[in-house]
């Protein structure tokens, strides 16, 4: 005899195992790009003659280090860049676009934002919002934003406009961030880059790549952007880089980020990677695989909120350009619930209950459910949200699709329980 709870339970499993058959083919289409990523990335080993030798790091100043100079030269293949800089030392993506950011642009330049409001993390960098920490703006850096159109698109009949007046750099954030809005394909960038250029030659196009990496067959920078910047607890990691970002591109606009990051005159020439290359070369071998997992996770979670009558971004089998789903959920309780039943189901911390929280960087409130062994890792299957109109809870990430379905019906019971599975 069954339970209540164990026809709730039954119906869940019922539902994910649905979705898991209505994504086959868009899970056998993910997996099919693992194997030419994995040989972008092997390619890149094996022409830097990686060996285990490159492990190691120098102490201290870390001048001259191997390890470090092989490791971003295997990454500027992999990102199709002239160049590359994968630093520890970037404790975020955030970090690492600041750097690029502050690097590249001097009093009295220009940057002007293609794809609407940047993420929220960069309003404090650039001094839309706060003061007195050194903003962009508070060194004399003027900041414009061409608004994305109704339905969340570049205005690209706005562009010419925005770009009426001398700009140094233009900002284009590829993932859609905490924004309810498509992330750009890098066929989308890669026009845009052609139109800048067009206009305004000398131009600098900065893209925000974060969530983006081994998505697609091209990174913006095979299609004209200069200067790209992420994170290494996302996708490039491969799940088990313990921190850390990049920048890549150009070989002197890599180099004036790096000042940022260390100083004039040391540049990317410094910095120890405290042994721990081995973590970023294995991480990069994984990330292939980890990407793909994560995009099928995605269908996933958009095939069971979307057969719920949630609205959901991208639709389940739509073209892919980063690792991220929103739900639209549209209520702060079932943010909370959903997020309650992921961080019941992540190996670490399953016993927390996630709340919302201030987050530096962050205006709103944010629910976060991670319970990831890399802390804050979003290539783990995590799910995040601000707390804010209209509730959308963006999740991402996953190492094995298994564990996105065990968190699906998790969700599932727990949103029944309260009657919003709007199911019968
Ligand atoms: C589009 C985008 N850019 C930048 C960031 C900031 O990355 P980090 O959390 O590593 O600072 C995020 C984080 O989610 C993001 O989604």
């Amino acid at each position: 005899m069954v339970d209540a709870a164990g026809v709730v339970a039954i119906h869940a499993a019922e539902r994910v195992a649905a979705a898991v058959a209505s994504t086959a083919a868009a899970a056998a289409h993910h997996t099919s790009q693992v194997q030419p990523r994995l040989e972008r990335v092997l390619e890149a080993f094996a022409a830097e003659r990686v060996g285990a030798q490159h492990f190691a790091s120098v102490s201290g100043y870390g001048h001259g280090d191997q390890g470090r100079e092989v490791l971003d030269r295997v990454f500027a293949r992999v990102l199709q860049a002239e160049a590359a800089a994968v630093r520890l030392q970037f404790v975020s993506g955030t970090h690492a676009i600041a750097a690029a950011l502050f690097g590249v642009l001097r009093p009295g330049d220009r940057l002007l934002s293609l794809t609407g409001r940047p993420y929220d993390t960069l309003e404090e960098v650039i001094g839309i919002r706060g003061s007195g920490q050194g903003s962009l703006a508070e060194f004399g850096i003027a900041y414009a934003e061409l608004a994305l159109t109704a339905a969340g698109g570049v205005d690209f009949d706005g562009l010419e406009d925005a770009l009426s007046l001398p700009t140094r750099m233009v900002l284009i954030q590829r993932s859609c961030g905490y924004s309810w809005r498509p992330s750009l394909s890098v066929a989308q960038i890669g026009l845009l880059c052609e139109r800048v250029k067009a206009l305004q030659p000398g131009c600098v196009v900065f893209v925000d790549n974060c969530y983006g990496e081994l998505v697609e067959a091209q990174e913006p920078t095979a299609v004209g952007a200069d200067l790209i910047a992420g994170s290494l607890i996302k996708n490039l990691g491969g799940t088990i880089a313990p921190t850390g970002g990049y920048v890549a591109g150009r070989p002197e606009l890599v180099e004036q980020a790096c000042c940022r990051l260390t100083a004039p005159g040391i540049g990317g020439e410094g910095g120890t990677s405290f042994d721990l290359n081995r973590l970023l070369f294995q991480g990069l071998f994984l990330a292939p695989q980890m990407v793909a997992e994560a995009l099928i996770c995605s269908e996933l979670v958009a095939t069971v909120f979307a057969d719920l009558g949630y609205a959901v971004q991208p639709l389940p089998g739509a073209l892919r350009s980063d690792v991220i789903q929103a739900v639209r959920l549209g209520d702060p309780e079932r943010l909370k619930i959903v997020c309650r039943a992921f961080q019941a189901a992540s190996p670490v911390g399953a016993y927390l209950d996630p709340v919302p929280a201030p987050m530096p960087g962050y205006a709103s409130d944010l629910v976060m459910a991670g319970g990831t062994f890399i802390d804050g890792s979003t290539s783990e299957f995590s799910a995040d949200a601000p707390l804010r109109d209209p509730y959308v809870l963006f999740a991402q990430g996953g190492t094995h699709r298994a564990h996105a379905q065990i968190a699906l019906e998790r969700a599932l019971v727990a949103l029944a329980a309260i009657g919003q599975d709007r199911t019968d």
